[in-house]
This record gives structure tokens, C-alpha cells and sequence, in this order.
């Protein structure tokens, strides 16, 4: 998915990029060091299946980079646009490495997926583990309410759901 930038508020400071397809090493090793314990190999994302997920024109990816050279990533959030829902889209995969967490990261994040997302998107869903007390309070802040709750593959998930403000919704292209 390929929208054209727009900032929102902390862009200034942490400007907001899209990655491709280049970027799946990088986001593995992120990712990797936000679910150490949690995740297993069955759960864990081949660099390969992370590239393909980047190359899909439904998915939008966003990063933030340290302003230092090499630029390494510390802060990513994946949207999909539900191919049989276009109205909703599917946020995943929101990390911030260790060291740069408490510091506005996810939320500015969030922001901008929103902000960036195409204008036939009214709604936003989550799924987290309900017991994950830091995600409950990221997404509640952001407007997120739990509209379900169910068990996959043995694991207690709740489903949050977000109306799109109106201000976030681009005119249609
Ligand atoms: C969850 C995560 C993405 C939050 O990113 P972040 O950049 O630290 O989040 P923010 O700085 O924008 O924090 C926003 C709010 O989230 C809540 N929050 C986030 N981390 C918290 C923590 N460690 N303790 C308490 N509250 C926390 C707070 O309400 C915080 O607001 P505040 O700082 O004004 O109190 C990050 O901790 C992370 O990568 N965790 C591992 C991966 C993960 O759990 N992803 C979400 C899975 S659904």
C-alpha cells in the first residue's frame, strides 16, 4: 500500500517512513526483541514471509529510524486493509525496541497508520492478549474498546475495536 506521506504530530522528531520490502531482516530482528519468551518458532515470522507481507499492496508497514548513521529501525506497526472488508483495517505487529520504549514511539505510530490508512477505512481492529496490561492502556488511550473476546489456539485474545476519527480520514484519491 503506497500513500503518500503525511505527518502528524512527532514527525518532526522521529520522521515516519514506509518500508519495503529491503526492511524484513531489520523488522524480524525488532520483532524479535519484543517477543523473546512469548513467541515460538511456529509463531515467529521467516524473514521471507515478512517480505512478502511488506510486498503486499494491502499492507502498509511503518517505521521510525534512529537519526544516527546506519539508521537502525526501533519502532514498526503493520496495518492490512481487510481484502473482504475494506472498511476495516487490521493493525499488527506494533514494536518498539527496549531501550526506546515509554518515549511516545507506538503512539505516534498509531497516529500515523491511522492518519495515513485510505479513506474507505472507518474502522480499526486489534487483537491482544487480555492480559498484556501495557497494550490494554497503549490502545485505550489511542480510543480502542473491546468488542469480543475468544480463545485461538489455546490463547485467551480479545478483539479491540476503534471508529477512524473523521479528522484522520483522507479525501478519497
Ligand atoms: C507496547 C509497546 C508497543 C508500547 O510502545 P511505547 O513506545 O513504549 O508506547 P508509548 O510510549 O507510546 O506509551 C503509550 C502508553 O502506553 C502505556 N504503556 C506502554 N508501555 C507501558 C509500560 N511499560 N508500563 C505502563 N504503561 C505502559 C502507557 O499508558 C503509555 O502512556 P504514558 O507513557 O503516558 O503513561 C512496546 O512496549 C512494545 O514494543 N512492547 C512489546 C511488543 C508488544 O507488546 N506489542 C503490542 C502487542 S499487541
Amino acid at each position: 500500500m503506497s500513500m503518500e506521506p503525511t505527518p502528524v504530530g512527532g514527525e518532526r522528531r522521529f520522521p515516519v517512513t514506509e518500508l519495503g520490502p529491503d526492511a524484513a531482516s531489520e523488522l524480524v530482528a525488532l520483532s524479535g526483541t519484543a517477543y523473546p519468551l512469548t513467541a515460538g518458532p511456529d509463531q515467529k515470522p521467516t524473514v521471507g514471509q515478512v517480505a512478502a507481507e511488506l510486498a503486499d499492496p494491502d499492507v502498509m508497514t511503518l517505521g521510525v529510524r534512529e537519526p544516527v548513521a546506519g539508521r537502525p529501525l526501533v519502532a514498526a506497526a503493520c496495518v492490512r486493509v481487510n481484502p473482504d472488508d475494506r472498511g476495516v483495517a487490521d493493525v499488527a505487529r506494533l514494536v518498539v525496541a527496549p531501550g526506546r520504549r515509554r518515549s511516545g514511539l507506538g503512539s505516534l505510530l498509531l497516529r500515523a497508520a491511522e492518519h495515513r490508512l485510505p479513506a474507505q477505512v472507518r474502522e480499526l481492529w486489534l487483537h491482544i492478549n487480555p492480559a498484556d496490561e501495557y497494550s490494554r492502556r497503549l490502545y485505550a488511550q489511542h480510543g480502542y474498546r473491546q468488542a469480543a473476546h475468544y480463545r485461538a489456539a489455546g490463547n485467551q485474545t480479545a478483539l479491540l475495536v476503534k471508529p477512524r476519527r473523521r479528522g484522520a480520514r483522507r479525501s478519497a484519491q
